[in-house]
């Protein structure tokens, strides 16, 4: 049960309210006994007893007496459970409200693993529908399971008072019906562990294609994607309809020997008010309780169901509230000290999963230098750039940023320190204001604007019917994918770091542009190492240095000049690249 000892724990705050609620479900369940025993009191004094004529000429007032006092009790338990209602909702809220922040920083401060395990859709069913359930059955499961199991005790300890033996032909049928309701939570759980996967599998589809619309347009895909969406939809609800017939299967002996309590009664009771054992009024009384023993049984299936549903989304809810990042901060922020620049790879390696993608990689770069790299798709330059911030660790091998393994800083500053604009950009729905600030809130306007115009992208910004306060749609739709890579340029130079990386930054801009770019960056007005990949030996000719990556190997390391006396791949490629040139500038438009 350590599902429910999370949940007690997270009811931290509200654990006074919630335990008030719970005493008062005993209270208002036990009241119901009240009433059935008034019944009985009217019925053998006024209604069918010996002296009953009498006894309602006489004594009339009582007669009244106990009527309002049925009357009034029935009044006081609807008062009670209303606010007993009130209580359980506003205790389940607070916890639903806290363990949403809790969890949504708990995926906030995953690593980039655990993106590459988890998809955003399933994350959104955690953080939606599983959380939901959970407050269900705060709220509901565990109120029902506690008013049926108090309603069931009272009664049968009421019954015990009125007549033993009648009560005991009554509960023979209880451990049948716990038998088939045992049968029944076996057989549905796994049900609705799978049901739980497939809607995270639908939400999943439902995500993506939401996100990745353009490209289904751009493919005219969307039959497709129908098709595909319809399958889960399909399998999800196939699987919904299995679990709802399985409790059709055990629903009719629940319900059969439910309604043997009464058939019981009937034969039991009845032959016992016969023998004159008991009383009649004392049968009213069985008979209008007889329900406080058949409904927790009828119950029973309701509340395996949404308890089996409750496990099966509070296990995902808690791996993620027990998943601990590989790469964390170990310490509180220390305040930000600004780092001088230096970076160093040791021997380094890397691996996502088995196969290596660095493989012993070493290089040097001294603060302020500017080293650019270079390779084909696929070679390990965006692996390789990814592990100056540890947005993923090194396999083997070391890091080190001024001078110390980047595993032993703390991470906040670490990434504080570094400027990075990746490779596929993203741009937030916010103005473009707001996206080049991002890294520093509190930049004042002109600053934003020199930004703009260090990165190229002052002109267009300023084209735009809103100027900066133009907002651009989710990931930048609406600007191109140059303009979009300058604002992420001017976005990552805002922070003024000691440390900038443009993983292919500058890909989709024309040379013209580039080369005021590049520009820029040799007269940053603050100390600054420049790590920057590129595929353009125009990019590339200007550095202190230069890697070529192939293969998550470096196989050529030197200046320009030097790699172009080497006459190996990046001769080649500047040959290359120089043949076509002419034809680039000729076509190069605007991007
Ligand atoms: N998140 C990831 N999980 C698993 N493999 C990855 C991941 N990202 C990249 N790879 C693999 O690592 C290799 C290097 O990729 P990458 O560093 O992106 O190359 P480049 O940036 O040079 O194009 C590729 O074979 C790629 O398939
Ligand atoms: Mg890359």
């Amino acid at each position: 049960m350590f599902q429910l000892k999370w949940l007690w724990q997270n009811l931290k705050g509200d654990r006074a309210r919630y335990i008030i609620a719970l005493c008062l479900s005993v209270i208002v369940s036990s009241l119901t006994i009240v009433n059935p025993y008034i019944g009985q009191q009217i019925v053998d004094t006024f209604i069918v007893g010996k002296d009953a004529a009498q006894n309602l000429a006489q004594e009339r007032s009582l007669l009244i007496w106990l009527c309002l006092a049925m009357i009034g009790f029935s009044l006081l338990r609807s008062g009670m459970a209303y606010y007993t209602s009130i209580q359980y909702e506003k205790s389940s809220q607070n916890m639903l409200y806290r363990v949403r922040i809790d969890l949504y920083n708990k995926i906030q401060g995953q690593d980039m693993r655990y993106y590459d395990q988890n998809r955003t859709g399933d994350l959104m069913t955690r953080m939606t529908g599983d959380l939901d359930m959970v407050r269900h059955s705060l709220a509901w499961i565990i109120k029902t399971i506690i008013e049926s199991l108090t309603i069931f005790v009272a009664a049968v300890v009421f019954f015990f008072t009125i007549d033993s033996e009648l009560t005991l032909w009554l509960l023979l049928l209880s451990p049948f019906i716990l038998v088939v309701a045992y049968l029944f939570a076996k057989h549905v759980r796994p049900m609705y562990v799978d049901l739980r996967e497939r809607l995270s599998q639908l939400n999943t589809i439902t995500q993506e294609n939401i996100a990745g619309n353009r490209v289904v347009k751009a493919f005219a895909r969307e039959e497709y994607e129908i098709e595909k969406f319809t399958e889960k939809n399909v399998n999800y609800s196939t699987a919904n309809k299995k679990a709802a017939l399985v409790w059709l299967d055990y629903f009719p002996y629940l319900e059969t020997f439910a309604q043997g309590f009464n058939v019981i009664l009937l034969l039991a009771g009845g032959l016992f008010v016969m023998n004159g054992r008991i009383t009649f009024g004392e049968y009213a009384a069985f008979s209008s309780l007889i329900w406080g023993l058949s409904n927790p049984m009828r119950n029973i299936g309701i509340i395996i169901n949404d308890f089996q549903r409750f496990f099966a989304s509070v296990t995902k809810i808690m791996e993620v509230y027990y998943a601990h990042p590989e790469i964390a901060n170990k310490h509180l922020p220390v305040g930000t000290r600004r780092y001088k620049g230096a970076i160093r790879f040791d021997r380094v390696s890397f691996k996502y999963d088995s196969t290596k993608v660095l493989d012993n990689i070493s290089f040097t770069v001294e603060p302020g230098e500017t080293i650019a790299i270079m390779g084909a798709t696929g070679a390990g330059k965006t692996s390789l750039i990814n592990l100056i911030p540890r947005f993923y660790d090194v396999s083997e091998g070391r890091v080190l940023v001024d001078g110390v393994d980047v595993r032993k800083l703390e991470l906040d500053e670490l990434r504080g320190n570094i400027g990075i604009a990746t490779q596929d950009v993203l741009l937030f729905s916010d103005t473009i204001d707001g996206n080049i600030a991002y890294g520093v809130p509190e930049l004042p306007e002109e600053e934003t604007i020199a930004f703009a115009r260090l990165a190229a992208a002052h002109e267009f910004i300023t084209r735009m019917p809103q100027g900066y306060d133009t907002v651009v749609g989710e990931r930048g739709v609406g600007l191109s994918g140059g303009q979009k890579q300058r604002i992420a340029l001017a976005r990552a130079m805002a922070v003024r770091p000691p440390i900038l990386i443009l993983d292919d930054t500058t890909s989709a801009v024309d040379l013209e542009t580039e080369e005021h770019i590049q520009q820029s960056l040799r007269e940053l007005d603050f100390p600054c190492t420049k790590i920057i990949i590129a595929q353009r030996v125009s990019t590339t000719a200007a550095a202190d240095r230069i890697l070529i990556l192939e293969n998550g190997r470096v196989i050529e390391d030197g200046t320009h000049a030097e790699l172009l006396a080497k006459r190996g791949y990046y001769y080649d490629v500047f040959v290359l690249q120089n043949e076509g040139i002419g034809r680039q500038v000729n076509a190069h438009g605007n991007s």
